[in-house]
């Protein structure tokens, strides 16, 4: 299972109660990828994120991780699998500083030297966060929770991490900073499936992307070949095609 893609979905559906939310989708994402789902609000893209580590169930379909099917287990075992989910809205423990935020993050990995070399790498991606470790999570500004929110994902050692919509409600400046680590944490750390509404911003920072309409794919291929397709450049990149 060597060639195995790191994560699939074959035709997954989510439903909540008679309203289908994801209608069947298809996409994967390999070793060494970034791979985005991009879609407007409501396309169904956190909903796929959480039928994935479980959080929702699905209505159809098939999830693999390393080509073994994880339909029915539960959400630690997935995440034991080494499947790392970092929430939309960033959900840090306020009251703890962000030592202890990470430290949280890397509980299944008990060896301290290893916690350790884990927290330098987190503050070598995100050197802020260096500098505000005994800080209370709460304190932090709102790129800064979202880079703390990516490090505890990362302190885990995850072989696939899942972002849900990590530009949200940040200033471009940050969000340049946010995604400048992500694009670092894919280059020697495990694969991404970056879930985002800033098209631009996604199509940038990913190899492949699938377009999410109303819980259906309707679009996918390479950023490049996305970046120059009419279809994206007039519905998501706010450029007049006719022009
Ligand atoms: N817990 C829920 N109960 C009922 N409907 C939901 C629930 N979560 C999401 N939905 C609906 O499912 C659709 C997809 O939502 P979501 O996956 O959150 O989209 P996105 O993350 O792309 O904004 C939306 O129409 C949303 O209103
Ligand atoms: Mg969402």
């Amino acid at each position: 299972m060597s060639d195995a893609p790191v994560l699939s979905l074959t035709d997954v559906r989510v439903n909540y109660g008679g309203i289908a939310a994801v209608k069947g989708i298809s996409l994967e994402v390999r070793q060494g990828e970034i791979v985005t789902l991009i879609g407007a609000n409501g396309a169904g893209k956190s909903s796929t994120l959480k039928s994935i580590v479980g959080l929702v169930p699905l209505a159809g379909g098939v999830v693999s991780v390393f080509g073994r099917d994880i339909r029915g287990e539960k959400t630690h075992q997935i995440v034991a699998r080494g499947v790392a989910l970092v929430p939309e809205g960033r959900a840090i423990f306020t009251n703890l500083t962000v030592r202890d935020n990470l430290l949280l993050g890397g509980f299944l990995k008990r060896d301290p030297a290893r916690q350790q070399q884990n927290l330098e790498r987190c503050v070598a991606l995100f050197p802020r966060l260096g500098e505000r470790m005994s800080q209370e999570g709460g304190t932090l500004s709102g790129g800064e929770q979202q880079m703390l929110a990516i490090a505890r994902g990362i302190m885990a050692e995850p072989k696939l991490l899942l972002l849900d919509e990590p530009s949200l409600g940040l200033a471009p400046r940050i969000v340049q900073e946010v995604f400048a680590a992500i694009t670092a944490v894919a280059k020697h750390g495990p694969p991404i499936l970056l879930v985002e509404q800033n098209t631009r911003l996604a199509l940038q920072t990913a190899e492949r992307a699938y377009v999410l309409v109303t819980g259906e794919i309707v679009l996918s291929g390479t950023c490049a070949e996305l970046k120059q397709d009419p279809r994206i450049r007039a519905a998501y990149l706010g450029e007049d095609v006719h022009t």
